[in-house]
């Protein structure tokens, strides 16, 4: 099948590319001349662990080819459209990008075209994308047909390939029996995955996914806050909550809070869809209240044990908001860079991929290409990333570099083994 894919970011990439892994001949259309160029060299703007390498054995066979025009949807029956949907001021998702491809693809599209919306979208978005073609089609006019279906995307970054190509399941919000059969077409390697129903109820189960997911980071984390204060350690509270098959261990590991550009843009669009809708999503907001006071919690904690942080020399360790990805997009380690250089803090910083973005924010931080360079002479380390190679460093070595071994653990990930000779400060448990 000939698919045309809108939108060359995370999303747009690693789905022209599973797409295509996939047997389908993908049609990748992306504004920006520099990458289309980079990726017609095979070369990705973005760090994702093994899409590089199958990006371009597709190149070779050809089975993946990019444009910068619009018009290339005509050699194509389906399009995919994966532009952006930032926040905008209030909270409320931009469909600015949306808009202005619905538009483009009106102006050009010469043939019928099933219109798959993976950008995530407010409830409704669905019928003005589709008010938008209509009308250029009108002012065209041309009679062509079109139906406008939803197919949200749930991959995560750092295993963003992984996760298109064994999804949990494939939404896809349609009616109509043409529309169900090119899907199920589409993703027939994985058929028994695929759960069809209307485009609103797709369109919301996006949000509610990750607002879903959110909770579930946000109460662990204040479950964490309480752990301190009642003598109990929260990753064995989770632990043995998770093995309830109800309950699930996965999204329950307490930390600095949830980045990132997803959740946090997610739940702020999802409150305000509910806000629109007059409804107050109380549990809601407190999740994203729990989110924005975790890390200055964990700061708080950071300030009162070292008794003052001027002049004291910080290494945080791990920049990016998760590990396997060079994102630093919500990333909590921004905030605690921001106060630790606020406090007159000197701060040292290690991490594997975040190292370039982090220097255009903060050029005032010594950063290190090796993680024991940046503990050397350290007065307390901040572990805020869970990178292997963070979590696994010679913690005997650092012992002998830092001025005083105290170790914030800002994702519960190091072992007490490695940490003979360390002051341990985890989250939601404290351990000397
Ligand atoms: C998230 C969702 O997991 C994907 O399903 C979704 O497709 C994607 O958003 C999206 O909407 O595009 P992602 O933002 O890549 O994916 O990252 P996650 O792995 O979900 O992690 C998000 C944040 O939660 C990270 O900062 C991570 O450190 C934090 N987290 C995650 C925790 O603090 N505790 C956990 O137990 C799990």
């Amino acid at each position: 099948m000939n698919v045309a894919v809108i939108g060359m970011g995370y999303v747009g990439t690693t789905m022209s590319v599973a797409l295509g892994l996939d047997g389908h001949q993908v049609f990748g259309i992306e504004k920006d001349k520099k990458k289309i160029q980079s990726l017609e060299q095979g070369s990705l703007p973005i760090y994702e662990d093994g899409l590089e390498e199958k990006l371009r054995e597709l190149l070779l066979s050809k089975q993946i080819s990019f444009s910068q025009y619009i018009s290339a949807i005509n050699s194509c029956s389906v399009v995919m459209i994966a532009v952006g949907t930032p926040a905008s001021e209030d909270g409320r998702a931009d469909l600015t990008y949306v808009k202005k491809v619905a538009s483009q693809i009106g102006k050009h599209m010469k043939s019928e075209k099933l219109i798959v919306i993976k950008s995530t979208v407010p409830v409704g978005t669905g019928d003005v994308v589709k008010q938008i073609i209509d009308q250029e089609l009108r002012r065209r006019g041309v009679d062509i047909p079109f139906e406008i279906i939803s197919n949200p995307e749930f991959l995560r970054e750092g295993r963003a390939l992984q996760d298109a190509r064994n999804p949990d399941r494939i939404v896809i919000g349609c009616t109509s029996s043409s529309a169900k059969k090119t899907m199920e077409a589409l993703y027939q390697s994985h058929i028994d995955k695929l759960y069809f129903t209307t485009v609103r109820n797709s369109e919301l189960i996006k949000y509610a996914s990750n607002a879903f997911l959110a909770t579930k980071i946000s109460f662990a984390n204040e479950l964490a806050r309480l752990s301190e204060k009642v003598g109990a350690n929260i990753t064995d509270v989770t632990k043995g909550m998770g093995m309830d098959n109800r309950i699930g261990t996965q999204f329950l590991q307490a930390g600095i809070g949830y980045g990132g550009s997803c959740f946090p843009k997610d739940t702020d669009a999802l409150l305000q869809i509910g806000k629109d809708a007059g409804i107050d999503f109380t549990l809601l907001q407190a999740v994203k209240n729990v989110n924005d006071t975790q890390v200055k919690w964990f700061l708080n904690k950071v300030e009162t044990t070292i008794e003052g942080l001027a002049n004291k020399k910080i290494a945080v360790l791990g920049l990016t908001f998760k590990p396997h990805t060079d994102d630093i997009r919500e990333s909590p380690a921004i905030r605690i860079l921001d106060f630790l250089l606020h406090k007159k803090a000197r701060v040292s910083a290690y991490d594997p991929k975040g190292i370039p973005a982090m220097q255009r924010i903060f050029p005032d931080v010594t950063y290190s290409a090796d993680p024991l360079e940046a503990v050397d002479q350290a007065n307390a380390v901040i572990l805020a990333t869970e990178w292997p190679d963070i979590v696994k460093m010679d913690w005997d070595m650092a012992l002998r570099k830092v001025v005083n071994p105290i170790l914030f653990d800002g994702r519960n990930v190091v072992e007490s083994h490695l940490l003979r000779g360390w002051d341990y400060y985890g989250v939601g448990v404290c351990v000397s």
